[in-house]
């Protein structure tokens, strides 16, 4: 939208017969553009969220999305549990709830974390709708506009996209094969303190990070933690890929190092399935209690229905057996994938994920993921620009690459795909220095349709 075209619709008419208009025009204007809240106005469609329609066409090899490979569920189990559910429980799992969360589940949930080495009580969880909604209660909860959010470069779209809705500064922090750079998060801090900002909390994705692939080793966690406890800064772990380990089993989390210092998030969307829409908050007492009015305020009662199927799921199914399933699924993808990169693109360097969806690719020099992106889903295979991934505009030299998804023998096609984009746009640098660029990717951009191509 441009805020001259929703300007000049507004002189022309008013309030509803605005809308109206410009309904009936078909046009983009937006009549309500000036009545915005600021935070609207820093709400934008994530480069994934742009990239959904063409990346999900059948002709695409699509190594964009972080969707979870589900098609190993136990359809029939599941379709005999939630029958079983309803028939015994449901009048209970058809109704409002508290707005914690079902004790129940909580309690199964404290089980979960014990792989992550952490010993916790039910009353400290918060259930929530995703992991996601819990990113934004806690944002909603200690970030007043202007105040730093501290996260990895890169980290993880969606997080980004609630710091901006609150009006958060995000201030990256480097990473290397090992995770976050300790040196750097105490530098970081002390530069901020120096300036007179006021740092909330440190974002991090400890384990199999979105996007980078990497995971923080143990010898840096307990240095993470000391580092934000001496700067007093909380820390926002975000753990939805911990599980997934391909070798080893987890390291222990960051919140097992301080409980008082850390809010510790998780999910069943990539252990289980996304669909219940479960994930939860475990945060130290006090900033629970906050946690649980701010999700009343916003949806009342996380989903019943949604809560007692993981809940029976958990006790009646060996949902750990199904987790090593997904694990070995996951390895055989990323083994094609860093395969594919090495025979396709040695060109490239790339990170090696010991679990997880994602590989971080650095393009050879010169390159611009975003600028190459029409090009690549003309050429069938999509991906995300390392752009995505930074509040700040880094990230054009890389690509952000899942294996999640797509069958071995479509990863290694996609990557070959890609591999020919990058040498042909490769070729364009070194004859002109530069290679043409095309608009940023966004809902104005047009992408070929199939017969097109
Ligand atoms: C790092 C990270 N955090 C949070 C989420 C949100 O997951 P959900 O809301 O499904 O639990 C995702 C989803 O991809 C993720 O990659």
């Amino acid at each position: 939208m441009n805020a001259q075209g929703a300007q000049a619709g507004q002189g022309e008419h008013s309030g509803h017969d605005a809308a109206a208009a410009a309904a009936r025009a078909g046009t983009r204007l937006d009549p309500w553009f000036t009545s915005y809240a600021d935070r609207a106005h820093g709400m934008r469609a994530s480069e994934v969220r742009s990239l959904f329609a063409v990346a999900n066409r059948p002709e695409v090899v699509s190594l964009a999305g972080g969707m979870p490979n589900i098609d190993g569920l136990p359809l029939d189990f599941l379709a005999e549990m939630t029958a079983k559910l309803l028939r015994e429980r449901g009048p209970r799992a058809l109704q409002y709830g508290g707005g914690q969360g079902e004790e129940e589940l909580r309690e199964q949930i404290v089980e979960v974390m014990r792989y992550d080495h952490i010993h916790a009580h039910p009353d400290d969880v918060v259930v929530t709708t995703g992991s996601q909604q819990a990113l934004d209660l806690v944002t909603e909860i200690f970030i007043n506009p202007g105040d730093v959010v501290v996260a990895e470069a890169p980290s993880y779209v969606g997080a980004l996209g609630v710091f901006r809705a609150y009006q958060a500064d995000v201030v990256h922090v480097p990473m290397d094969d090992d995770g976050l750079v300790p040196a750097e998060l105490d530098r970081t801090l002390t530069e901020l303190k120096r300036a007179g900002r006021t740092v909330k909390f440190l974002y991090t994705v400890p384990n199999f990070h979105n996007p980078a692939g990497v995971t923080l080793t143990l010898e840096r966690r307990p240095q993470i933690v000391e580092i934000c406890r001496r700067h007093h800064v909380l820390i926002l772990e975000d753990n939805p890929y911990g599980l997934l380990g391909f070798d080893a089993d987890p390291l222990p989390a960051l919140k097992s190092f301080d409980a008082d210092g850390v809010v510790y998030l998780g999910s069943f969307s990539k252990t289980f399935a996304p669909g219940y829409r479960v994930g939860w908050a475990l945060a130290p007492h006090a900033v629970r209690e906050k946690l649980v009015l701010a999700s009343e305020s916003a949806i009342l009662s996380p989903t019943m229905m949604g809560q007692l199927s993981i809940a029976t799921y958990l006790s009646t199914y060996d949902w750990y057996g199904q987790v090593k399933e997904y694990r070995s699924m996951y390895r055989e993808r990323r083994d094609a994938m860093l395969g594919a990169l090495a025979e396709f693109l040695p060109q490239a360097s790339w990170t090696v994920p010991d679990g997880g969806f994602y590989t971080w690719v650095t393009l050879p020099a010169g390159l611009d993921a975003q600028a190459m992106l029409p090009r690549a889903v003309t050429n069938l295979v999509a991906y995300v620009s390392g752009t995505a991934f930074y509040a700040d505009g880094q990230g054009r030299d890389h690509v952000r690459l899942s294996f999640c998804y797509p069958t071995p023998e479509r990863i290694r096609e996609g990557v070959r795909r890609l591999a020919t984009v990058v040498h042909a746009e490769s070729e364009l640098v070194s004859m002109f220095g530069t290679a043409p660029h095309h608009d940023r990717v966004g809902d104005s951009v047009e992408f070929p349709s199939p017969d097109q191509v």
